[in-house]
């Protein structure tokens, strides 16, 4: 039988993007497909977890086992997350709106002669910064994502101050690597011990690898 270093154990994942409405039709979005999320969803599953996976708009299917919510605004996402506490992990793979649109458009905004519609934005809530800020309900381990363009070792261990999390999964998303819905992944694991932060480069893998890899690092640390 396979081994389940994670049975007993609930690891709560976010996936894919969000969509901020604009009015009726409309929405900001980007280009996460959720592939990465959904592969840690299904390798945390094989390990034996229980997983909820929160996800934004995305065309995949449910991985099997897994119990899978799906919400549209990065607002929606917090509310299914903090329903889903108290977990053991928790892994935000989503790539979350940092902006909505201040007042959404209750009806189809029209071309009028008064020119373009002002889209005033106003910042989302941070989902990873929330939860790993919890005072009761914090999991034991939270790991965040840093996807970059440029600096990127470096722009990832700033995160650690401003999310608060134990671990950060950084990837460099530059278009010419293909990692944005493509299905590969080059991904730098840094994990914070006090003031102390190691860096832990892995080879280019597949999003699949990548899971794999993540969830047996993650059995070394709270597994059985
Ligand atoms: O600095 P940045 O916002 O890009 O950090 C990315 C990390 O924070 C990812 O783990 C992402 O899922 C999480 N995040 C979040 N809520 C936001 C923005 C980012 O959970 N509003």
């Amino acid at each position: 039988p396979q081994p389940r270093p994670l049975a007993g154990k609930r690891v709560l994942i976010t996936a894919g993007p969000t969509h901020e409405a604009i009015d009726p039709v409309r929405y900001i979005a980007n280009r996460s497909s959720g592939k990465q999320g959904f592969a840690i969803a299904a390798a945390a599953r094989a390990a034996g977890a229980d997983v909820v996976l929160v996800t934004g708009p995305v065309e995949l299917h449910d991985p099997p086992g897994v119990s899978v919510m799906r919400v549209e605004s990065a607002r929606d996402m917090l509310h299914r997350v903090e329903a889903a506490l108290p977990a053991d992990v928790a892994i935000f793979a989503a790539a979350v709106a940092d902006w909505r649109v201040a007042t959404e458009g209750t009806q189809k905004l029209k071309k009028t002669a008064a020119g373009m519609p002002p889209l005033q934005l106003v910042e989302n809530p941070d989902i990873l910064a929330t939860i790993s800020k919890l005072k009761d309900k914090r999991p034991p381990l939270v790991i965040g994502f840093a996807a970059e363009t440029e600096h990127l070792i470096e722009n990832a261990k700033a995160k650690f101050a401003r999310k608060g999390c134990d671990w950060i999964v950084a990837n460099d998303v530059s278009p010419a690597t293909g990692v944005m819905g493509g299905d590969r992944n080059t991904v730098h694991l840094l994990a914070r011990d006090g003031k102390e932060v190691t860096v832990d480069s892995w080879p280019v893998m597949t999003k699949e690898e990548v899971a794999a890899a993540l969830v047996s690092r993650i059995a070394r640390t709270v597994g059985a």
